[in-house]
């Protein structure tokens, strides 16, 4: 509506103008969507769409997961059996389809921002790795909630090969159903490690009840305190620490939502119109498009559309 354009281009201006230099972004599953990765907490997401059955076969887990889904990706359930993370995570695990997950235009947004020099820092919550496909240098991006691209021991933090732990996710799967198909159900036995040789190699994920990298901790509070423009986009900002984000930045700093649906409120976010928060609601790229032809520059996205 009106009062949303002019807000956004109340901000473009200020980009525009020197006044806005900073941009920090808070990103989450509803900007790799477009890409064809589900997001978790939408219909036909990853926790609505959860098979418990297929997961583990004891009952007492598939309830655990039934009353909360989180449980699937949780340490408590790591540490007892390793084979529903490891199953759920396999289609990434084996790089299927590798490069059919691009980047999408949220993605190029902070390219762009990044090379007009503008870009804080972006704050992702997603594992897919897509923000190091972009030309943003990585210590402009904290996957917040680690990283699949990683393989470590969630033990004792041994590091191995990435090509190495696919090599053996591979032989160490058991095709339950003789398929032959990869995204078919398999029993993925877990990997030990080299060095400790507990069972726990896996990707460098946060598990819910494991802790956040360090380099969270270490610029969260000052870029949010020397940003002057906070973009949100395709995060229910359910999830904590990381939804705490909005609350750090100074008062005065508008922050731009690019969301399905209205996210935050409890957080602090309100979208009245006389507020310094606006929410562009739709997807994450018809977002980016607004304010990309708000400032002018949406002819800064052709060079990517042949990548
Ligand atoms: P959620 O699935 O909780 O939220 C995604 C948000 O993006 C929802 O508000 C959707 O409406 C919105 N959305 C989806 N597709 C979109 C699109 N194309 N355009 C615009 N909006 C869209 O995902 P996150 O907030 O990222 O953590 O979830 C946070 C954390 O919860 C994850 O990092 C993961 C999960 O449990 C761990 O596993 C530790």
């Amino acid at each position: 509506n009106n009062m949303t354009k002019a807000k956004v281009d109340a901000i473009a201006a200020s980009i525009l103008s020197g006044r806005i230099r900073n941009i920090m972004i808070l990103s989450g599953a509803g900007v790799s969507t477009a890409s064809g990765i589900p997001d978790f907490r939408s219909v036909g997401g990853m926790y609505d769409t959860l098979k418990p059955n297929l997961l583990t076969a004891t009952e007492e887990q598939r309830q655990a997961m039934r009353i909360d889904p989180i449980h699937v990706v949780s340490l408590d359930l790591f540490r007892e059996t390793q084979l529903p993370y490891l199953e759920l995570r396999r289609p990434f695990i084996l790089g299927l389809g590798g490069n059919q997950w691009r980047p999408t235009l949220m993605h190029f947004l902070s390219d762009v921002l990044h090379k007009k020099g503008l870009l804080t820092r972006v704050y992702t919550q997603n594992i897919d790795g897509l923000d190091f496909k972009t030309s943003v240098p990585p210590k402009k991006i904290i996957p917040v909630h680690g990283s699949l691209m990683v393989i470590k021991c969630e033990s004792c933090k041994t590091e191995m090969d990435s090509a190495k732990f696919r090599e053996l996710t591979r032989t160490h799967i058991k095709d339950i159903y003789n398929s032959g198909d990869d995204l078919a159900p398999k029993k993925s036995s877990p990997i030990p490690c080299p060095s400790c040789g507990k069972p726990y190699m896996k990707p460098d994920t946060v598990l819910y009840g494991s802790s956040l990298p360090r380099e969270f901790f270490m610029h969260w509070e000052l870029d949010a305190q020397s940003s002057d423009l906070l973009i949100i986009a395709g995060t229910s900002l359910t999830v904590g620490p990381a939804n705490r984000l909005p609350g750090l930045i100074r008062n005065s700093v508008p922050r731009l939502v690019l969301n399905n649906e209205e996210v935050g409120m409890g957080l602090g976010l309100n979208y009245a119109p006389n507020s310094t928060d606006t929410l562009l609601k739709g997807s994450c790229d018809s977002g980016c498009i607004a304010l990309l032809q708000a400032l002018g520059w949406l002819e800064n996205m052709a060079v990517y559309e042949s990548e």
